[in-house]
């Protein structure tokens, strides 16, 4: 079954604190955004589309100008419409492609940020889609005890309440849809968008939001997202030794 990918690379990396798309870094020599394009391509995709900050546009097309199975659009301010303009240009790739695009086709959303998830997770994300399930995301357990916390007149913040942490676990991409599902879903969350300004923080909430179930299946710690230094210093110790790599897989 052919499937499609959006990458999410249209970020500004502010909080990575270099004055360029955090996606065009480059992690051992390659960019996070080729890296993460190739690491989806291993799992013989039929097309990619990645979102691309519109004033470094040309950049990211350098990049991909000789793969016809990438498009490169324009993202938009926030994360959900950056997404919402990679899914509307599948339809458009696929015709280019000759490939058909049915209610039903796989359609994973991955971060540039998450460059080093394993095939082993992006194949398991297509694998249950293809079982029939149409939206699943990968996760890990949490292993810090998580609080509940509120403003206090002390000029603290005070907790309030403790979650059950075994009832938790943080979220990962590539998050993985039916092509009709996220579509609609998508659809939704950006009129929401324009009514209240409130953002998904994952696409995974916007199916949630249409009242359809969402299924776990396990992430990986080496799907870690780049988002300080703090973690340019862990992927480049991971990218350096494949030993170390390895025992996370
Ligand atoms: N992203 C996007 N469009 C946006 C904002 C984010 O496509 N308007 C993408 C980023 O490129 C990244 C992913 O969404 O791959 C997750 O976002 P995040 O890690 O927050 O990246 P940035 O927004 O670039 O970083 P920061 O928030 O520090 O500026
Ligand atoms: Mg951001």
């Amino acid at each position: 079954m052919p499937e499609f990918v959006v990458v999410t690379a249209a970020g500004s990396g502010l909080r990575l604190g270099y004055n360029r798309p955090k996606a065009l870094i480059e992690l051992g020599g390659i960019p996070l955004v080729r890296r993460a394009v190739d690491g989806v391509k291993r799992a013989n995709v039929a097309g990619v589309v990645v979102t691309a900050p519109l004033d470094h546009l040309s950049e990211f097309e350098a990049i991909f100008a000789d793969e016809p199975d990438i498009s490169v659009v324009a993202g938009g301010d926030v994360r959900q419409a950056s997404v919402y303009n990679g899914l509307k240009e599948i339809p458009k790739l696929a015709r280019r492609l000759g490939v058909d695009l049915t209610e039903t086709t796989p359609v994973l959303i991955h971060d540039a940020a998450r460059c080093l998830t394993p095939s082993t997770v992006i194949d398991a994300v297509i694998k249950i889609l293809e079982g029939g399930i149409d939206a699943v995301v990968p996760a890990v357990p949490v292993t810090d005890t998580q609080k509940v916390v509120a403003p206090s007149d002390a000029g603290l913040e005070r907790v309030v309440g403790q979650v059950n942490r075994a009832e938790l676990r943080a979220v990962q991409t590539p998050q993985g849809f039916h092509w009709g599902t996220i579509m609609r879903a998508h659809e939704e969350g950006m009129k929401r968008l324009y009514a209240t300004g409130l953002e998904a923080t994952d696409d995974a909430g916007l199916v949630e939001a249409l009242g359809q179930n969402v299924f776990i299946t396990p992430g990986s710690p080496l799907s870690l997202k780049i988002t300080t230094k703090l973690d340019m210093v862990v992927a480049d110790l991971l990218i350096s030794n494949a030993e170390l790599a390895k025992s996370f897989q």
